[in-house]
């Protein structure tokens, strides 16, 4: 089995767990800031339509909804996790799409947004087509955020390639081991540069002035096309 395919499955066997973990506030990082910073990062922007790519069960979507009365979508690739996100905010707006739909075109409701965001939900190799598609989804001047694993917290060698999750902090054996891969901060950088996007901001959150990093934060935005020639 391919690791996208592993990886895939992961979150349909896990999606319980998750809807639990997240709910009932099982997650430190969490609850130390990273939750805070990823909807402070985009309620700043004031957007007035919100897409959150890889969702869950829909957390973020409300948070960002009720914080700006903005017209918020959330999309996942897990069924289960959307159902738990539609029945918990019915009048939401919530699509089960895997990232290869969005990037072969399916449709979005409510596109095109000022905010895209992805909160610990890329995990593939290559995410230069799912940059690229969400991009497509953007207004002009809008942004994409991504929260995701500080590179200092690496659990292996420092350099991009395969890792894997086995939930082990939650003490339930009935977590699915999920495949991520790690990229350093220049790995990233690459990757936006690749899918003609700007890298605008890079925040390393932590908890404590001298704590370790939670997270890294990044916003990325269009690249400014230069003005053509006339000749
Ligand atoms: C760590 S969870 C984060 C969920 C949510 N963003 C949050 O902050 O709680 C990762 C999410 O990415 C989704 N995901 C992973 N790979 C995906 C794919 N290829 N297509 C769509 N969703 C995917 C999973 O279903 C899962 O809900």
């Amino acid at each position: 089995m391919s690791r996208k395919t592993e990886l895939e499955n992961s979150w349909q066997r896990n999606a319980d767990n998750w809807t639990r973990a997240v709910r009932d506030r099982l997650i430190p990082s969490r609850k130390s800031g990273t939750d805070a910073a990823i909807v402070d990062a985009i309620v700043r922007r004031n957007p007035s339509r919100f897409l959150d790519m890889g969702c869950g069960e829909g957390w973020l979507v409300r948070a960002v909804t009720e914080k700006t009365d903005c017209l918020s979508t959330g999309l996942d690739g897990t069924a289960a996790l959307i159902d738990a996100a539609q029945a918990t905010d019915p009048d939401g707006c919530y699509r089960t799409l895997s990232y290869d739909e969005v990037i072969a075109g399916s449709p979005v409701p409510n596109a095109p947004f000022d905010v895209i965001a992805f909160n610990y939900a890329l995990f593939e190799e290559d995410v230069v087509p799912l940059l690229t598609a969400a991009k497509s989804l953007l207004v002009e001047n809008g942004v994409i955020i991504i929260q995701t694993l500080h590179p200092d917290n690496d659990p292996g060698d420092g350099k991009d390639g395969w890792r894997e999750e086995d939930f082990a902090a939650f003490e339930n054996e009935a977590w699915a081991k999920m495949p991520w891969y790690f990229r350093t901060t220049e790995s990233w950088e690459a990757a936006f540069a690749r899918a003609e996007l700007r890298l605008e901001t890079t925040y390393g959150l932590k908890a404590h002035e001298d704590g370790a990093e939670l997270s890294l934060l990044m916003t990325c935005a269009f690249e400014s096309v230069p003005p053509t020639k006339e000749d």
